[in-house]
């Protein structure tokens, strides 16, 4: 690759509204903190900079659900987050904040540079405005009527039951979600970046200069191109946030999107006197990791703000990854379908590494990925603990037994050997060279293949048949494979850092760093080793169930409790008391039940009404089994017109309570009573 001085590589800055799951670390922290760590073991000079991305209306919106100050809010999850990130070796030269006066600061005077070189166009246009609140309403604060999908309680900029995007101008019947009052337009001031006054830079920027950017990224940017840019407000009518540093601005504070990636400089800024070398200095390389939704922020918004502001530097490469599923759906922090880090090392202490390894393995590189529990238990069982970890184990317990712990003298070498030793050089060029291009699931590949070949070398060597006769030949065996379980401990060091940082200390290279990788100098004869270490162990089958009801649990306790918090269908239409009295609604008892074949939904009900006995077809299979529903008592609707429903005429309906999630519930009395008691 390019030489370059120095490497200044950024992760996103998550937003601290919550705790990381599996889907931020697969996609962008571990890949990231592998590059660095590899950048690290070949002496490069590397700084890693992070931080939580504390601004935005999601973290109002969840301060006021609880009660409590947005400050409040970002003060929790910015020490989960920042816990989680340390405890699984995500290695950051800094983990700032943007809730900061440092930040605050840098990025004001960020926008004061653009505002004073007249970037920005300043445009008034009209927004919704609560007059009871007294406030501008961000898209996320405004709900009514989807006009797509007819659902209630969409929002300004999205519904969530059709998932289409939507403008606050669209919504039917558009409410405050503050005081419920109804928003009217009232026009506001704004500040726009012009990106469109860019689009060439960036076309030969992007387009001609980068063509080697991933595929995913090259592509999103070129459509992005192709579509045409737009001027995009860097201000908000909100009161969390860094203010707008401009006269006449009160009460507008910086879009989350402008001040965030800045949060790369400020926390270059609090690690390094020298900050400016990394962000100025063409011979710094850049280069940002990010998920696939932060691309045009990355690839076109910040270059734009950069190249505006002047003097700096822009990334050289922007590998964004694709998304990670959990159990064959989207990941959803709405909808608790997360494994979340905190959690994780709750039940599976010790075992970052696994994880690490796992999301590695699986990483979302060129697609989106789906993450299993089974696979994570085979991956341990067949890969972790069954190559490398007993490849690794039986090397030192070896060594320890046969020659006292000393590396034995390797005498001649067999072809055998020779392609075993060949191995170490080969790994390390195969590694080498997918890091540096961003493949990172073929380099930890490529590492494993020199696992397998170790074990792989010894168990057809099999040096405990041969120690009574041939000592000699034994001492030979177990350099080689010291010399490949050495480089082991150095090569995996992107990947498993706790578990090549125990591999180097159990044969006390400790400090070995990439350019001691090779064939057979590390381990010399008569070194001592140290005692053996437990590396991985066996994940049992009850331990991932347990993880997969886990997860069904928390989905469905967070449905129910949002089916509470829904808003109800408003008021029908007024009705005459005559209309009500011709409904001949009663008690009945289900006698018999049983599913409709060929229909998901349907169930026939044998029914006492007390009236009579009738058969009633309901839609209610999908919530019920035929014994949960048999013996029940309901209401009924009995005088209604009979239908015939898959060839069963139905002599009824009964009654059902639905919640905003559509589950049912029957209707009746505390108490039992008489059939054919009617409800009136
Ligand atoms: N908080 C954003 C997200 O989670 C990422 C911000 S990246 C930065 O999608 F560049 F703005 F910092
Ligand atoms: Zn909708």
């Amino acid at each position: 690759m390019t030489e370059y001085k120095r490497y200044l590589i950024t992760a996103a800055l998550p937003y601290a509204n919550g705790p990381v799951h599996i889907g931020h670390l697969a996609g962008v922290y571990v890949p990231a903190d592998i590059y660095v760590r590899y950048l690290r073991m070949n002496k490069k000079d590397v700084l890693f900079v992070c931080g939580s991305d504390e601004h935005g209306v999601p973290i109002t919106i969840k301060a006021r659900k609880e009660q409590c100050s947005p400050q409040d809010i970002v003060d929790r999850y910015n020490g989960i987050i920042k816990k989680s990130f340390e405890d699984f070796g995500i290695s950051f030269s800094n983990y700032s904040r943007t809730s900061n006066d440092l930040h605050s600061k840098i990025s004001s005077d960020f926008f004061k540079t653009l505002y004073e070189k007249g970037e920005f166009v300043e445009q008034t246009s009209e927004q919704y405005y609560d007059e009871e609140s007294q406030t501008f309403l961000a898209d996320r604060y405004i709900v009514g009527t989807c006009p797509k999908c007819g659902a209630e309680g969409a929002y300004g900029d999205q519904c969530e039951k059709c998932g289409s995007s939507l403008s606050p101008d669209e919504l039917i019947n558009p409410v405050s979600k503050l005081s419920g009052a109804k928003p009217i337009k009232k026009p506001t001031k704004h500040w726009y970046l012009p990106l469109d006054k860019y689009e060439n830079f960036l076309r030969s920027w992007i387009l001609d200069g980068h063509k080697e950017w991933k595929s995913n990224v090259y592509g999103q940017c070129k459509s992005w191109l192709d579509g045409g840019l737009h001027p995009r407000a860097v201000s908000r009518d909100l009161d969390w946030g860094v203010p707008v540093p401009v006269e006449g601005a009160e009460g507008k504070v910086l879009y989350v999107w402008f001040d965030a990636p800045i949060g790369y400089i400020t926390s270059t800024q609090e690690c390094s006197a020298d900050w400016e070398k990394y962000w100025k200095s063409e011979d710094t390389k850049l280069v940002h990791f990010i998920g696939k939704d932060n691309i045009v922020f990355h690839c076109i918004v910040f270059p734009v703000m950069l190249k505006a502001h002047g003097g700096y530097i822009l990334p050289e490469n922007v590998p964004a990854n694709e998304f990670l599923n959990l159990e064959g759906d989207k990941i959803s922090t709405s909808k608790n379908w997360a494994v979340w880090l905190n959690e994780y090392l709750e039940d599976f202490k010790d075992q970052q590494d696994t994880l690490r390894y796992v999301l590695t393995a699986n990483a979302p590189e060129t697609k989106d990925n789906d993450f299993t529990w089974k696979d994570f238990q085979a991956r341990n069982n067949n890969e972790l603990v069954a190559i490398l970890g007993n490849f690794v184990n039986r090397v030192v317990v070896l060594t320890n037994k046969y020659f006292a712990g000393k590396v034995p003298a390797k005498g001649n070498l067999t072809d055998i050997d020779s392609q075993a030793l060949a191995a170490i050089a080969e790994a390390k060029e195969n590694i080498s060279k997918n890091i540096e291009n961003y493949r990172f699931r073929d380099a930890l590949k490529d590492a494993m293949q020199l696992a397998r070949v170790g074990n792989k070398y010894l168990t057809e060597t099999e040096p405990w048949k041969l120690i009574k006769t041939d000592e000699s030949r034994v001492a030979t065996i177990l350099n080689v494979c010291l010399q490949i379980t050495a480089n082991c401990g150095i090569l995996f060091e992107p990947f498993l850092p706790f578990t090549a940082a125990k591999i180097r200390t159990m044969l006390q290279i400790e400090n070995a760093l990439w350019e001691n990788a090779g064939d057979d100098n590390i381990m010399q004869e008569g070194k001592t080793i140290g005692e053996v270490a437990l590396l991985f162990r066996k994940i049992e089958d009850a331990e991932v169930d347990a993880q997969v009801e886990k997860l069904k649990a928390a989905k469905a306790a967070r449905e129910a409790e949002e089916a509470m918090n829904a808003p109800v269908a408003a008021q029908k239409a007024t009705i005459e008391y005559d209309d009500f009295a011709k409904l001949d609604i009663r008690l009945g008892t289900i006698l018999e039940a049983e599913r409709v074949p060929k229909t998901d939904k349907l169930m026939k009900l044998l029914i006492d009404t007390g009236i009579d006995k009738r058969t009633i077809v309901s839609g209610i299979a999908e919530h019920f089994t035929p014994e949960q529903c048999v013996g029940r008592q309901v209401s009924v609707l009995v005088n209604l017109q009979p239908r015939k429903m898959k060839g069963i005429e139905s002599q009824g309906m009964i009654l059902m309570a639905e919640d905003a999630n559509g589950s049912l519930q029957f209707v009746s009395t505390e108490q039992k009573v008489k059939n054919g008691s009617s409800i009136s």
